[in-house]
């Protein structure tokens, strides 16, 4: 069975994954990876830009049998500490931080970004597409890109795109098989801003927080002075940086 099918170009991946998911082509843990994006989408309805070549595009096909829609945030911390474990393999010396809830960053700036689109039907996911972005061979971005950095920024070294594809593939669908929490404690570890009070914005007021961690239901939990910790989801949160 095939594990990886690379693309030249392609609209999406995750449009793709979803095509061969309604011609009942798809399989649990395929994962598609094109070199070009012509209409990659990003979080939150945005496009989502790569430079043909130097990116890695690629989504993964999740058909579970035995999970609740409760057990979906799991999905992006796991993808989210699947893509660092292959950082920290690529590059021991790298310090990738999980800018919760789905961006990968490094010295401060975006390198990875998570689309998760899921099918659910009763009280079960029938599918999970977790399309992963992330800047690998880029020399220099455009003006509207400037909070983004490559792999090569900073290792100053060319990258296989399909090699590392093939790591996450193979390190997120081995954390997702893991049935109890053990990952957890390196997941916070490597919380982006862990300790630190930050603002954010929280129904279009400003309030600060130092950021405690992200609990089992993909919550941000932050030590708010005179209220204590409390938990949000990701729609009700921004990050102010
Ligand atoms: C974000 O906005 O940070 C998420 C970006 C996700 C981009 C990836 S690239 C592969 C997959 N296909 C898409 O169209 N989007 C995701």
């Amino acid at each position: 069975m095939q594990l990886l099918r690379s693309y030249s170009s392609l609209d999406s991946t995750n449009s793709e994954a979803h095509r061969l998911l309604s011609s009942q082509e798809a399989y649990h843990g395929l994962a598609i990876l094109a070199f070009n994006q012509t209409e990659g989408r990003g979080q939150y309805g945005r496009v989502w830009q790569s430079q043909a070549g130097q990116h890695l595009a690629m989504s993964i096909i999740l058909q579970p049998d035995n999970m609740t829609p409760d057990m979906l945030p799991l999905i992006s911390m796991k993808a989210s500490l699947g893509i660092i474990r292959v950082l920290h393999k690529v590059d021991p010396r790298l310090e990738p931080k999980i800018k919760w809830p789905n961006d990968i960053y490094l010295k401060g700036k975006k390198l990875a970004g998570i689309l998760i689109e899921n099918s659910i039907s009763v009280h079960k996911v029938q599918h999970c597409i977790i399309g992963i972005g992330m800047n690998v061979n880029e020399d220099k971005f455009s003006d509207s890109l400037q909070r983004a950095i490559s792999l090569r920024n900073i290792t100053r070294q060319l990258h296989d795109i399909e090699d590392i594809a093939a790591a996450i593939r193979f390190e997120v669908l081995s954390l997702i098989d893991v049935q109890n929490n053990s990952w957890k404690t390196e997941y916070d570890q490597l919380l982006f801003g862990l300790g630190e009070t930050r603002p954010f914005e929280h129904n279009e007021d400003l309030i600060e927080g130092k950021i405690h961690g992200v609990n089992l239901n993909g919550k941000l939990c932050l030590d708010i002075p005179n209220e204590g910790i409390r938990c949000f989801a990701s729609h009700e949160l921004r990050w102010i940086l």
